[in-house]
């Protein structure tokens, strides 16, 4: 396999452990994504008995010499203590808090006369435990249109709250308040601020029973969760976008090297026709060699660059037929002594000829050890089995095949079932065993 085919490889293995290492943070993130949903979503209740510490609500008096008073002319036959109390709400949290509302329960008889920014929902039961509620925004009204229970004393508005009562703050939603959504610690440490005006003969209203429903609100990206989709997310881009440039870049060069290789191959198959055409009745034999010893390679699971180089090697197997001489190639009777020893030099002649190629693994081996045998009695060198080269042992199968399959000048072509039956009965003596089984199914396969 050369270089860039083996870059391709590994392009292809990292892109399909990309992939999968994707899906599976995708898969992650989806259920990330329904969890904040979840989360924020989540309706959250803190009372004053609540241990949690990430939302907090401090009701206070407000502590200034004018923040209460004395009011004498309520109509009530009673003069009333008026004053002033906060209502801050403080977000610890590292999210927003973007839906919240504030249920306060009244314990003791007073009167809910003002308070700013929001509204008030006001909760009232009557004698017969009936509940009547009303929603106001005390800050701006009018008498016509209040449906619950009130006194109009002078300019303010009083509303009676007894032991059971209550009221439920709701903030401002407009942007200018600043009371939704309330910003966590991670910008700025926020806080709401509301309150009310109560009053009561004493002057003191407890207002400490409460409960702060609220949702809190996060994004996807935000958190530890957040931070490790963000990376992810980069890493796999930046990763995809390398592989995807080392690929192109690969292919490119690809494109160069595969031209360099057609004209290397057609340099081969120059040499190798020179070779031929100087036996009439070998003409084209060692491109088809080639051929039959790439099918074959195939057929035995070598890589495809592999087999690209057994078919290069195949077609100059014969090239030591070049210093042989035409009288001898040519000669239509039987070979005398002399001449087949003159044949037979191919081999070594070819492999002298090919010492000095590097870029084609084994050629020299394929034209030496072409004509070996398998159990040892062929020349030049008499090897046998394994000490034969593969790619030898693969050309001598289609060289025989070749050669049976074409008119010589001594004999016709064989028939199909001859040259099977050749295979036969030389497996194992002339031919490698393997491969004639190799090289039968192909018969059988390609109709050969
Ligand atoms: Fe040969």
């Amino acid at each position: 396999m050369n270089s860039v085919e083996h870059l391709k490889k590994i392009i292809r293995n990292c892109t399909y452990a990309v992939l999968a290492v994707t899906a599976v943070i995708f898969v992650l993130f989806i259920i990330h994504i329904i969890n904040v949903g979840k989360y924020n979503e989540e309706w959250r209740v803190i009372t004053p008995h609540s241990s949690a510490t990430q939302v907090i609500v401090d009701i206070h008096p407000r502590g200034g010499v004018t923040d209460s008073w004395e009011k004498v002319d309520t109509g009530l036959d009673t003069a009333l203590n008026a004053k002033i109390y906060e209502m801050v709400v403080t977000n610890n949290a590292h999210t927003y808090v973007d839906d919240w509302y504030l249920r306060v329960n009244i314990s003791e008889s007073c009167y809910l006369n003002n308070g700013w920014c929001g509204t008030f929902e006001v909760h009232q039961f009557d004698e017969s435990k009936n509940e009547v509620s009303q929603t106001l925004d005390l800050r701006n009204f009018s008498y016509s249109d209040i449906t619950i229970g009130y006194h109009q004393a002078g300019q303010d508005l009083l509303l009676p709250l007894v032991p059971g009562d209550y009221f439920i703050y709701h903030p401002d939603t407009s942007d200018v308040s600043g009371e939704v959504p309330i910003k966590g610690t991670q910008e700025l440490s926020g806080c709401a601020n509301c309150g009310v005006i109560m009053y009561s003969i004493s002057g003191d209203v407890n207002l400490s029973d409460y409960e702060l429903s609220y949702r809190l609100h996060k994004t996807i990206w935000e958190g530890s969760e957040g931070m490790f989709f963000t990376i992810s997310f980069f890493v796999i881009a930046l990763s995809l976008l390398i592989l995807g440039t080392i690929f192109l870049v690969s292919v490119r060069f690809e494109g160069r090297f595969r031209n360099q290789g057609n004209k290397l191959r057609d340099t081969f198959r120059i040499c190798c026709s020179i070779a031929d055409s100087r036996d009439y009745y070998s003409k084209e034999h060692s491109q088809r060699v080639a051929e039959y010893s790439r099918i074959i390679a195939e057929k035995l699971g070598l890589e495809k660059n592999d087999c690209d180089d057994v078919y290069n090697a195949a077609l100059l197997h014969n090239i030591g037929n070049a210093f042989v001489s035409e009288h001898i190639l040519r000669k239509n009777s039987k070979l005398t002594r002399e001449e087949y020893a003159e044949v037979k030099k191919h081999t070594v002649r070819g492999s002298e000829l090919l010492k000095d190629v590097t870029s084609i693994p084994y050629v020299r081996e394929a034209a030496l050890y072409h004509h070996e045998r398998f159990d040892g009695t062929g020349y030049p060198h008499g090897k046998k089995e394994d000490e034969i080269p593969l790619i030898a042992r693969i050309i001598a199968v289609a060289d025989a095949y070749d050669a049976m399959n074409n008119d010589r000048p001594f004999r016709s072509k064989l028939m199909h079932e001859q040259i099977r039956e050749e295979f036969i009965k030389n497996r194992g003596t002339q031919f490698d065993p393997s491969i004639v089984t190799a090289f039968l199914d192909i018969m059988g396969e390609r109709n050969l």
